[in-house]
């Protein structure tokens, strides 16, 4: 018995040997990437190489079939996974299995301030990717917000590098568990879509570093992305995809980034600039990347039949080609060719479950005077809800990042289904903004025409709103062209489709109102002290209504507070004060604009605090139900050395009725310096849960990092001695405790 039992192991062992031996060091799980990836690079011909560097359908890459690579696909991002389109065409492929759970958007989720948040949302759509099969999600996007009309800002993370950092890093880590990979976008330096493919970003290093890299430097080196897109416009008289400077110089370079750069689809324009300047993979090459193109022109790629031509031609050498094929392997042994990722899932309530607590935690309560929030239905017997938004479904449209939802709950449903039998919920449609409701054939179904004249519109939503205990207006930006959407920007910061007017109207109507703005952008707001309560509802997805409805009936305390700010109006945004928005069109007839970014480090609260502009509503300004008093903040020592630590403390206190969570928001004031500074810049924040009454001691301890400045002329990150002050605060204008502090 014990005879046959070692026999067998023995066969057993022999067995995995041989099999061991047999399976080539590429297909081997066992060995380490880098030794599959020199093994399976050592194995393919030039033209297989070439292959693989560039596109074969709308959305995937080749493997290398006579190997067993398989190929890699891709899909949008950054809110939910797109639907599948045909081969060659934007059109759908017409699936029935290709509905997605839409997540709130990325301005909602750094609306948050909560990295919890952050990583429950890259494992949730990185497990919907996974279940799509998707070897690549194209997104999350981090540029920085720089002008309120930049019509994908929804996209974004916010105006402030810190935040956009502590969240990116989360959502890159929590897709990638899935063995899915990230492609953090628009690598850099695409801050508007007017002339998205045309604009020559002019901006200096301190800006370069201080503003727009970090938020890519995180997801690099602290996420660790396996791919990054490369941006439409230009710097430096290049585009962002084939980008000497950012993707060589300081991608690959400075920060060591092993990943994949895709380029953004049809962001190519030159097969040497391809070649040298830090491109690995070409995509959606003679299309606008939304619409139209040249059909099967793949072999016509950049990096395709011209790139082949070059070698074959002793033109150009193939160490470029290596460096590419050996960065596309890594990232198909890291995604496709591991077989150790988990399964994924698709529209599972695990996912709606996350999509309505990102939208709960990032809906920002802006104003509520009189307390009118939360809706007390004690009192409330019928309200009044108007607006177009209140009905239209937002996940369609867009651009890119459009989505084909299993299910989407609206404003309107969502607070019917709330309210119940509770109150009587009338509506009336308000005004018509885009009743149209289709994105590269998906629709949406509803039917929102509506022929009355905006005079009959506005007298029967008065009516109704003067019949009302309370009224609550839902209305906002859309997706639908020239409003938040890709490839043009919004004209102005004003609400369009006369609901300005009709604001006014209402709040005369009846004092009990409640605007519920609906964008991914700031707006103008004509109307603030007419009416007392004011909500920023962002777009959220699936679960908007049940997100919407549980803050304006108090279900949830909101906490949301804003990742950039609210001008007055566009004189009070740097961009537009000093910038060259949109572009200066260049007279020798190449159709570039150049724009020089001259407020340079002063974006959002940078600048309003330079110029003492008091903004609508500040970055970091949210309210809640509750109050919160923050005590004194303390520091552990008055004097820090370069190579020290500094931790600082500060009590905050729950001095309401309910449960609430305060984001505390530490910023740090370089009191004196050689290069000019911001005011103040944020540094650290923390999103605290506190019981009516309580108490925490809320720390951040700090490095000499959260004291530098990037020092353009030394081309390095520099903290002076000196005396610096930490200042903490509910939002950037309001300020609680400050602490001074020097640095040795
Ligand atoms: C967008 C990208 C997107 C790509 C693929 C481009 O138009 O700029 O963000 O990922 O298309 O759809």
């Amino acid at each position: 018995m014990k005879k046959i039992i070692l026999g067998g192991m023995f066969l057993l062992l022999a067995g995995s040997l041989t099999q061991a031996q047999d399976t080539p060091v590429y297909l081997d799980e066992t060995k380490t990437i880098e030794e599959r990836v020199e093994d399976a690079l050592s194995r393919m011909t030039l033209e297989e190489k070439v292959a693989i560097t560039h596109a074969q359908s709308k959305f995937s890459s080749p493997g290398v079939d006579r190997l067993g690579i398989s190929e890699l696909w891709m899909t949008d991002g950054p809110h939910g996974i797109r639907p599948e389109v045909l081969w060659d065409e934007w059109d759908q492929a017409g699936w029935t299995n290709d509905s997605c759970v839409a997540f709130p958007a990325l301005t909602c989720l750094a609306a948050t301030w909560n990295p919890e948040m952050a990583q429950l949302y890259g494992k949730s759509i990185g497990e919907e990717a996974r279940y799509r099969e998707k070897d690549v999600l194209l997104g999350p996007g981090v540029n920085i917000y720089r002008t309120p009309l930049n019509g994908r800002n929804f996209e974004y993370m916010g105006e402030d590098p810190y935040l956009a950092s502590r969240m990116v890093v989360p959502y890159v880590q929590g897709v990638q568990k899935n063995g899915v990979a990230v492609c953090v976008k628009h690598y850099a330096l695409n801050n508007q879509e007017s002339n998205r493919h045309t604009t020559n970003v002019i901006v200096d290093d301190r800006a370069l570093y201080e503003i727009y890299l970090p938020a890519f430097k995180a997801a690099v080196q602290e996420g660790k992305a396996w791919s990054i897109m490369g941006s439409y416009n230009l710097y430096q008289n290049q585009h962002g995809c084939h980008n000497q400077r950012l993707l060589n110089d300081i991608l690959k370079g400075e920060w060591g980034f092993d990943g994949v750069v895709v380029s953004d689809w049809g962001g190519v324009h030159d097969t040497g600039e391809a070649i040298s300047n830090g491109l690995d993979l070409e995509f959606g090459t003679w299309t606008n990347g939304l619409s139209n193109g040249t059909s099967n022109a793949y072999d016509n790629y950049y990096l395709a039949q011209p790139y082949l031509k070059l070698i074959k031609e002793g033109k150009v050498g193939t160490k470029e080609l290596d460096d590419k094929v050996r960065r596309i392997l890594r990232l198909m042994f890291r995604t496709c060719m591991n077989r150790n990722k988990p399964f994924g899932s698709l529209c599972s309530e695990a996912h709606y479950e996350a999509a309505r607590r990102i939208g709960e935690e990032g809906i920002v309560l802006l104003q509520n005077n009189n307390g009118l929030l939360p809706i007390d239905l004690n009192k409330v017997k019928r309200i009044a809800v108007i607006g177009e938004n209140a009905l239209k479904m937002m996940t369609v449209g867009g651009g890119s990042s459009s989505l084909k939802v299993q299910r989407e709950v609206s404003p309107l449903e969502g607070i019917r289904k709330r309210i119940g039998n509770k109150a009587e919920v009338i509506y009336a449609r308000g005004y018509v903004g885009d009743p149209s409701g289709e994105y590269n054939g998906v629709v949406s179904g509803q039917d929102l025409k509506d022929n009355r004249t905006p005079e009959e519109l506005t007298a029967e939503a008065v009516e109704v709103a003067k019949a009302a205990d309370c009224v609550i207006f839902i209305g906002g930006l859309n997706k639908s062209r020239g409003q938040d959407c890709e490839d043009a920007d919004r004209k102005s910061l004003n609400l369009s489709y006369g609901q300005d007017e009709l604001i006014f109207a209402l709040a005369k109507a009846n004092p009990n109102l409640v605007v519920v703005n609906i964008s991914g952008n700031a707006i103008a707001m004509p109307w603030v002290k007419e009416v007392p309560a004011i909500l920023q509802a962002w777009f959220l997805g699936s679960e908007a209504g049940n997100a919407l409805a549980s803050v304006l009936m108090g279900d949830v305390n909101p906490s949301g507070k804003l990742p950039f700010t609210f001008p007055v109006s566009l004189e009070d945004v740097g961009a537009h004060k000093l910038g060259e928005y949109p572009g200066i069109l260049r007279t020798d007839g190449s159709k570039i604009l150049d724009e020089k970014y001259n407020e340079s480090i002063y974006v959002g609260y940078r600048w309003t605090d330079k110029e003492k502009i008091k903004p609508l509503f500040a970055f970091g300004h949210g309210l809640s139900y509750t109050t919160f008093e923050y005590g004194k903040i303390s520091v552990d020592k008055t004097t820090m050395k370069a190579n020290e630590t500094l931790t600082l403390t500060v009590p905050v206190t729950n001095t309401g009725k309910r449960e609430g969570s305060e984001v505390v928001q530490l910023y740090i004031r370089d009191v004196k310096s050689t290069l000019p500074r911001p005011v103040k810049e944020l540094k650290g924040f923390q999103k605290v849960k506190l019981a009516p009454g309580e108490t925490r001691n809320i720390s951040f301890t700090i490095d000499k990092e959260a004291l530098s400045y990037f020092d353009d002329a030394r081309h390095e990150w520099v903290a002076e001695p000196g005396k610096f002050e930490a200042i903490v605060a509910a939002s950037a204008t309001d300020i609680r405790s400050k602490v001074s502090f020097a640095l040795e």
